[in-house]
């Protein structure tokens, strides 16, 4: 059963909350729950220039995305926002995607995943960046009701500034929302169809 965009399949039973345990789980470290994904670019995922289409890439980042959220959170995931995602370079047919996703932080019933995408050339061994996007997920049960996530533990110094970062953005968002809310609870009722 799939819950939410992006959520990969998973046994059900494997959620703490299935099994009657409300107690948040116990903290765990960026790198259990550090996901990767390769895709080989066929011509079904190309647009009429012959490179990867945005969509379908979002589409990838968020699939690797909702991994290492669930893998966190130890239960189904829904997508609650993705940011300001750049197309840096274009993924052509026949590239090897690679994705790598971890958790930067996890709040109180959210997460925000970093997820970056890059091109490996296989002969040259090298590895080109070709997008970055953070996401937030938010932990739910099989009745769609929020559920307490994880805490996670940065460990290297890459982690413990993705993670200080990450409150930093979040405080950003929380701004943005409610700067949305209040431009909604302006507009007339004939706008909000
Ligand atoms: C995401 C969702 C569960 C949030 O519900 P809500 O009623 O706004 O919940 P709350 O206000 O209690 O917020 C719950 C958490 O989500 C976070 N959140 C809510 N909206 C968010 C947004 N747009 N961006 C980032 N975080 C968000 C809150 O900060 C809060 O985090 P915390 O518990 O860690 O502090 C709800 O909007 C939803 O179900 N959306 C649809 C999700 C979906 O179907 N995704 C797939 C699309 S294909």
């Amino acid at each position: 059963m799939m819950l939410g965009c992006g959520t990969p399949s998973a046994d059900a039973n494997r959620s703490y909350y299935n099994k009657g345990m409300p107690d948040r789980p116990p903290s765990s470290p960026v790198n259990a729950s550090q996901s990767e994904r390769s895709e080989i670019i066929f011509p079904a995922d190309a647009n009429a220039l012959g490179n990867l289409f945005g969509g379908r890439l979002m589409q990838f980042i968020d699939l690797v995305g909702a991994t290492a959220a669930s893998r966190h959170a130890r239960a189904f995931t829904v997508t609650a926002s993705m940011d300001h995602l750049d197309f840096v370079a274009p993924v052509h047919v026949g590239d090897l995607l690679i994705l790598k996703a971890s958790v930067n932080r996890a709040f109180r019933t959210s997460m925000e995943i970093g997820v970056k995408a890059m091109v490996e050339d296989v002969r040259a061994q090298t590895l080109r960046h070709v997008s970055s996007a953070y996401l937030t997920y938010v932990a739910v049960d099989l009745a769609g009701n929020r559920l307490e996530v994880p805490e996670v533990i940065p460990e290297t110094d890459h982690q413990i500034r993705r993670y200080e970062a990450a409150l930093r953005r979040r405080q950003l968002r929380s701004e943005e929302m409610a700067r949305k809310k209040e431009h909604h609870s302006n507009l007339p009722p004939e706008w909000l169809l």
